[in-house]
């Protein structure tokens, strides 16, 4: 069994390259996230294939925000479907539909707190309220987690933030923003090395491009998941 605290985020251009990496990958990876990047040209067929076919868990990425009739709509729309977790943005409003729409689906809803790509001038420009960013995070995962939301997305320096809320006690925190040791940062400005996030509270971590854009995308994993398996990457007792 391979372990599913590594998600691979299938950033492909399109459909056919992503099944050939999921192909590459084999057994050494069984949990895939697939993102509105690939919506268009048929990452919704793509997730259902590897989960059908190839018995892959399947995170679909479409941090949904929208009025809350719509949000439920969408989310009872992809509920039918047997996927593991789905993205929403982390307002009330929000999380409240998409636990409504989910209804009894195993699917865990997972609230994007604030987008780790945003610093404070970035919230200056979209009229969000003062404070510290990390503040801002560890407030907006308390109140998701609080209306319903099975788990949050978090960068890896928030994971510990987030891990101490009482709000927090047995949900799920996903990290992307994680590098390994040595690898290109890419756009990722805040970054932690799998093992690094593990120790700080998440439960699963998202790694695209160190992988995809490998030379070897299988040994890039199999260096990751190496890395999940050693003792630096102990889960804290919480
Ligand atoms: O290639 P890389 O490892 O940076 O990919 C990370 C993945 O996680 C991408 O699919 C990116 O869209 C996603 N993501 C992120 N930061 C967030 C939320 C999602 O990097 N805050």
């Amino acid at each position: 069994m391979s372990d599913d605290r590594l998600i691979v985020a299938l950033d492909l251009p399109n459909v056919l390259d992503g099944l050939e990496l999921a192909k590459t990958l084999g057994d050494s990876v069984s949990f895939y996230k697939i993102g509105l990047g690939m919506l268009t040209g048929g990452g919704l067929a793509l997730a259902n294939e590897l989960k059908q076919e190839h018995g892959k868990r399947i995170f679909l990425d479409m941090k949904f925000f929208d009025i809350g009739a719509t949000v439920e709509a969408a989310v009872r729309g992809v509920a039918q479907f047997d996927l593991d977790f789905l993205t929403v943005h982390g307002d009330p409003h929000v999380v409240r539909a998409a636990r409504e729409g989910a209804g009894g689906s195993d699917m865990k809803i997972l609230a994007v707190t604030i987008l780790t790509s945003l610093d404070r001038d970035d919230l200056d420009a979209s009229c969000i309220k003062a404070g510290d960013v990390a503040d801002l995070v560890q407030e907006r995962a308390g109140t998701a987690l609080s209306n319903g939301a099975d788990g949050v997305i978090a960068s890896p320096q928030e994971a510990a933030l987030i891990r101490a809320l009482p709000e927090a006690e047995g949900k799920l925190i996903v990290t992307p923003g994680v590098r390994p040791a040595g690898a290109a940062l890419g756009d990722q400005k805040r970054v932690m090395t799998p093992a690094q996030a593990i120790a700080n509270g998440a439960d699963h971590v998202v790694v695209g491009r160190p992988i995809w854009q490998a030379d070897s995308p299988k040994a890039a994993a199999q260096g990751i998941l190496a890395e999940l398996a050693s003792p630096q990457a102990k889960t804290p007792n919480h």
